[in-house]
């Protein structure tokens, strides 16, 4: 029999509980709830709600439940409903009517907000926690690549030199990014519903500061009937979630470029590579592929969430539990593929030979030549079409820019002296974009740094904001 039984006269078959259950689905959620009616009834002794009897018989019989579910040793049953529900029964059952005074002044409506932003913060930190690892991983291997030197793309064509470890950090940026949507993520979460009661609050002489004080939210909710119905902080954090995916699937998109024979930048290790069942000579980047494709489901996650949503009349719709589904998926999936491309990342071999000499196609020497002129007084736009037409002659010589003689030069234009064909090594290239955050070496080696400062901040604020109760 459901908790709520009273006013039936039939019970439920099996398949309508089943459907309306949402155990499977949120009993990870048991810790942030077991916390939270610890709060609860700490909170109602000290009002003088419950007695302390009463309230010292419920937090022993639920650090009981919290033991065995730890260690596996109590299973529920679907008749259980949800997480909050089972708990409830489950200590009633053991410690009888000091559990059923448990749900005095509280609904499941504000219960399932409070479980659910204690989940969502601590889901927030530990996106967080595998993201630094992964910005980790990006530094680390931006360290070993800094003088590494590879055609930079636009338009997927050769555009101008850049430094490997250069395109590297500037993953490691996007993810420094991610960590900032996720702490605005963790913040939205901060907020304690408890004592919302079911919609309009409560008669009870609760004190909603201490609940909220006791269980690590920054604040209580103002309004009980948007503090019931509010899911924006899960759709804060599927958006952080689809952002950061949308940017593995960017990166992964590349290891799957750079490993193909074409390119050959770079060799994945065995680790992260897969063969085929039928072709012996196959190294296929499974896991890059896969890390692209589950970008699919995170941010199907976000629009899931999204959509149900929409349309919802204030307050509490039953609707809303499927609130859970997708935002555990959408972490889930997130969490494995940012351990899955630390790793790749980090035992990945980097083909400096071959990106040179990469470079070395595609006439990347193009806009400093231009630039030369232009620094001599012609206007850009004439300098422009001068090297266009420079191009045009390696085209029909078969040859690149680094090939053609000071002579070759003249004959296009008076202005270009000896020191023009400076312009034309790519090394020199690369060590002239000094600009803060440009290709040279030594604005490389200074980014480096301000992302090894961003990474141990981030790692500080990260401990510092303390998860709370674990998450499963
Ligand atoms: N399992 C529900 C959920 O996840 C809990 C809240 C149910 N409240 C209610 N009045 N039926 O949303």
């Amino acid at each position: 029999m459901a908790l709520w039984s009273g006013r039936f006269e039939s019970g439920q078959d099996e398949f309508l509980q089943r459907f309306g259950a949402s155990l499977p689905i949120d009993q990870r959620m048991y810790a942030q709830d077991i916390a939270g009616s610890i709060a609860h009834a700490h909170m109602l002794a000290a009002q003088g709600i419950i007695s302390a009897h009463d309230a010292d018989a419920i937090c022993e019989g639920l650090a009981s439940i919290q033991q065995d579910i730890q260690h596996g040793t109590l299973a529920f049953d679907i008749s259980g409903e949800d997480i909050h529900m089972a708990i409830e029964a489950e200590l009633t059952r053991r410690i009888g009517d000091a559990g059923a005074r448990l749900h005095t002044a509280r609904s499941r409506n504000d219960q399932v907000a409070t479980d659910t932003r204690l989940y969502a913060k601590a889901l927030a930190c530990k996106l967080m926690e595998a993201a630094l690892d992964l910005r980790r991983a990006l530094i680390e291997q931006a360290q070993r690549s800094d003088q590494v030197i590879m055609p930079g793309y636009t338009h997927m064509q050769h555009a101008q030199p850049v430094i490997f470890a250069h395109h590297l950090l500037a993953y490691s940026w996007m993810l420094a990014r991610d960590h900032e949507r996720l702490l605005a993520a963790y913040r939205a979460a901060d907020t304690c519903p408890l004592g919302s009661a079911a919609l309009a609050g409560t008669t009870w002489p609760i004190d909603r500061g201490a609940t909220a004080h006791e269980l690590g939210f920054a604040a209580c909710t103002e309004n009980s009937l948007d503090a019931v119905s509010d899911r924006d902080f899960l759709l804060d954090l599927l958006h952080a979630c689809s952002v950061m995916a949308v940017h593995l699937s960017r990166l992964a998109e590349e290891i799957v470029l750079w490993s193909t024979a074409e390119f050959g930048f770079i060799t994945l290790s065995d680790a992260y590579s897969t063969g085929s069942s039928i072709m012996p000579q196959k190294k296929n980047p499974d896991f890059a592929e896969l890390i692209r494709g589950k970008t699919g489901r995170v941010v199907g996650d976000m629009v899931s969430l999204l959509v149900t949503l929409k349309g919802l009349p204030l307050a509490y719709n039953k609707d809303m539990q499927e609130d859970k589904e997708c935002t555990f998926d959408a972490a889930d999936t997130l969490i494995d593929c940012l351990t899955c491309a630390t790793g790749m990342i980090a035992t990945m071999t980097v083909h400096a030979d071959v990106m040179r000499r990469a470079a070395g196609e595609g006439y990347l020497a193009a806009t400093d030549l231009a630039d030369y002129l232009a620094k001599k007084g012609l206007p850009f736009r004439q300098a422009h079409e001068v090297v266009g037409h420079l191009v045009l002659l390696c085209e029909k010589r078969g040859c690149d820019l680094e090939d053609l003689s000071l002579d070759d030069l003249q004959a296009e234009c008076d202005l270009f002296e000896a020191d023009a064909l400076r312009c034309l090594d790519l090394r020199s290239i690369v060590d002239a974009r000094t600009s803060q955050g440009g290709t040279a070496p030594q604005a490389v080696a200074q980014q480096i740094a301000h992302a090894t400062d961003a990474l141990a901040r981030d790692g500080r604020l990260c401990a510092d904001l303390g998860s709370g109760c674990c998450v499963q």
